[in-house]
């Protein structure tokens, strides 16, 4: 006889109040902890703010807008390549212009698709190709899907071009992180879609680089059919770093953020790189630290000590990859520079006696001499290390004497995140 099957009732008891896993306890249950964060996902790396939200990219929001602005009217769009250093607001001005611009010819009867591709995820012409394909498509117009797997770039191509003609009026696509392609084609592809006959839908690219030397690297072909109108977005001032920072204040429960903690932020992440992005982090990282703290307020001591976590953390994304080796090395070069006040710069030879003694303490194999030297000569070419040529006395050779570029304590701090220089620290 086959047994009942047990109904939902029957373990009703067992959700009734479920024993609290101490493992998982939450801060926020705790009454006593001070609350700091009201919406801390305002202040999360992905999150796209509201349009109120976004402020001092006026100008650069109209210049982009300008060149959408004919398809509300059913005409085509020119393409823009939008340039500009890390967290300066482009691919949140790329995203909110198209949205608008899209809303604005929906409402005058045009039918605009939009897509966002980061190049940066999908670095190859086929992958491009798939993305846009697949999420343009509409299958009860087109009657058909588009595979995930086993075709080609040229498939996908003849896909999109029937889309574009049996569904929209005008496509805007943006492609992000446009350098990260390995390959410039599609740019071509798209640009001469409609020149070649191939679609009869209005096509804009709305191409974003951080890299601002990637117009010279693109194909000349490419640039001449692209035609694309360029625009540079510069870091951010001070000013405008406090008015971004100012509109998610709201991320915070109110009185939490002492008077300073905005101007203070803003001001550290303007000299640094005036990084818009880095800014926000570093403003949420303080008030993790006051909820570490369990204190009520952020104050400017907080804002300090997050900003040299996302220097340590700057600097250890610089040193990725690098040996354990380059770290002894850049350890001693610290160590020089921290115990002698008057100069910054050492000869590779005071650096390798260093290098030398700290290698053999912790039982390191030791590198030549001529070896250290070309690691140095690396770091440089990274920009962690400054290299110069000095000319030496009478008789005496030039030789070289390299300077850290980042300062001392970062420096150390971040080394010895490495677990065999933690031992002799
Ligand atoms: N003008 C602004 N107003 C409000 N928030 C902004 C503004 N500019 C940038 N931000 C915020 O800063 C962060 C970085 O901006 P964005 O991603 O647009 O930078 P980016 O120029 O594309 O940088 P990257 O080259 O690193 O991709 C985002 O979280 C964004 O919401
Ligand atoms: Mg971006």
């Amino acid at each position: 006889m086959a047994e009942e099957p047990p109904k939902l009732s029957d373990f009703d008891d067992r959700f009734e109040d479920p024993p609290k896993d101490p493992l998982f306890h939450l801060d926020d249950d705790d009454p006593d902890r001070a609350k700091i964060f009201a919406r801390k996902e305002l202040l999360k790396v992905g999150h796209v703010p509201e349009s109120a939200r976004i402020v001092g990219r006026d100008e650069e929001i109209e210049a982009v807008a300008a060149e959408l602005r004919p398809i509300v009217r059913g005409d085509p769009p020119n393409n823009v390549m939008i340039y500009g250093k890390t967290g300066t607001g482009k691919s949140l001005v790329a995203r909110h212009v198209t949205e608008r611009a899209g809303r604005a010819a929906e409402s005058n009867g045009v039918s605009v698709g939009a897509v966002y591709v980061d190049c940066a995820q999908h670095n190859t012409q086929t992958r491009v190709a798939r993305t846009v394909t697949r999420s343009l498509n509409e299958t009860d117009r087109t009657n058909f899907d588009i595979p995930r797997a086993g075709i080609g770039s040229g498939e996908y191509y003849d896909y999109l071009w029937e889309i574009l003609n049996a569904v929209y009026d005008s496509v805007i696509i943006i492609l992000d992180e446009v350098d990260r392609l390995d390959d410039d084609d599609i740019l071509m592809q798209l640009s001469r879609a409609r020149e070649s006959g191939k679609a009869d839908c209005h096509l804009g690219v709305i191409a974003v680089s951080n890299k601002i030397e990637y117009r010279n690297r693109l194909n000349e072909r490419v640039k001449s059919s692209l035609r694309e109108e360029e625009f540079v977005f510069q870091p951010y001032d001070a000013n405008q770093l406090r008015e971004i920072m100012e509109h998610r204040r709201d991320a915070f429960y109110e009185g939490v953020l002492s008077g300073d903690v905005i101007p203070l932020t803003a001001a550290v992440a303007a000299q640094e790189h005036g990084d818009a992005r880095k800014a926000i982090e570093i403003l949420r990282h303080a008030g993790e630290l006051a909820e570490r703290d369990n204190v009520e307020t952020v104050t400017d001591d907080h804002v300090r000590d997050a900003q040299e976590w996302a220097e340590v953390d700057r600097f250890e994304e610089l040193l990725r990859g690098s040996t354990t080796q380059v770290k002894f090395i850049l350890y001693s070069l610290a160590l020089l520079t921290k115990e002698n006040p008057r100069t910054d710069a050492f000869s590779t030879s005071l650096i390798y006696d260093r290098y030398k003694e700290i290698a053999q303490r912790i039982d390191a194999s030791v590198l030549s001499e001529h070896r250290v030297y070309e690691l140095l000569k690396e770091q440089a070419f990274l920009g962690v290390v400054e290299s110069t040529r000095t000319g030496g006395g009478r008789g005496q050779g030039s030789y070289l004497e390299h300077r850290l570029v980042q300062d001392t304590g970062i420096v150390l701090k971040s080394v010895l995140r490495d677990s065999r220089l933690e031992d002799i620290a």
